[in-house]
């Protein structure tokens, strides 16, 4: 089983306290022990991680079953929990998953190449200096995504955003008539946030991988909002202690496994139309 969050390499060992850094802003603390809350953003302890080097994602190219994708700003927020909620799934299946959060990772704004071409964007993607390479082979290499993400503003995270974006060049190969990497994979799509938009936001982030020609695990978007009656300072407690989002999670993590169990890729590999826009 292959499981790895983040490739980002700690810090040589220089005899000087530990360097952590908040995910979220940026802010970098020397100490043991990450400090309790950022002063900063008062994103609370868990939004830190050692701060070191940060050499670019790498990925070596071992296939895997399903891509795990916090798209949240915070790695152990919300999202965070219902990313965890489809990890305890893949794990006691035994599937091979890489989890990322994306607040670990640099994703630049898509350069739009296809805007002012469509030939002018292709695969590889022509900007190389981020983590989204290794994402997009990572997309190639993996049968499944579960993509789970907040809702912001009736849509999905801007970071999430940025690396829907970046799978243009994957979307653009079968707009070229060129051979894709994506089609027949399954996705599944998880969402929470307080009251607005779930729907749409599912709806949202289904559209670009229905263009990739991945297919919606049956029962394949999950979400939880709660009423007015709870906000930002209570929602963690609500939603750590809600049976609901696990039922959800939980559900969509499953069906997408049994989805992917059945080798579609294989079965449909050229013998789908690409229709995309
Ligand atoms: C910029 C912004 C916009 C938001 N817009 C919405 C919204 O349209 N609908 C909604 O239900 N919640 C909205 N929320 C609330 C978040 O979805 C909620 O706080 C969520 O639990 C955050 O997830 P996280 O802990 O992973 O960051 C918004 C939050 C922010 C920061």
């Amino acid at each position: 089983m292959v499981h790895k969050e983040n490739e980002i390499q700690p810090v040589a060992d220089t005899g000087r306290p530990t360097a952590w850094r908040c995910t979220v802003c940026g802010f970098v603390f020397h100490g043991e022990k990450p400090p309790k809350g950022c002063p900063v953003c008062h994103s609370p302890t868990p939004e830190f991680i050692r701060d070191g080097q940060r050499a670019p994602l790498t990925y070596e190219g071992e296939p895997f079953d399903v891509l795990l994708i916090n798209g949240s700003t915070h790695r152990a927020g919300n999202t965070g929990h219902m990313a965890d909620l489809a990890e305890e799934i893949l794990r006691e299946q035994g599937i091979a998953y890489r989890r990322y959060n994306l607040s670990e990772h640099t994703i630049d704004y898509c350069w739009c190449c296809y805007a002012v071409r469509a030939e002018s964007c292709t695969y590889p993607c022509r900007n190389k200096n981020d983590d989204m390479p290794a994402f997009h082979r990572m997309l190639e290499a993996s049968k499944a995504v579960i993509i789970v993400s907040p809702i912001n503003w009736n849509s999905m995270s801007v970071r999430l955003k940025a690396f829907l974006d970046r799978t243009t060049c994957m979307e653009n190969l079968y707009h070229l008539k060129k051979p894709g990497h994506t089609e027949g994979k399954i996705a599944g799509i998880l969402v929470q946030g307080h009251e607005d938009g779930a729907i749409k936001t599912a709806m949202d982030i289904w559209l670009n991988f229905e263009q990739m020609g991945y297919i919606l695990a049956p029962f394949g978007i999950g979400f939880r909002t709660h009423g007015s009656e709870f906000n930002s300072s209570t929602d963690r407690e609500f939603f750590r202690n809600d049976d609901f989002i696990v039922r959800q999670a939980k559900g969509v993590t499953s069906n997408v496994i049994t989805l992917m169990k059945e080798g579609l890729e294989e079965r449909l590999k050229g013998r789908l139309v690409p229709v995309t826009e």
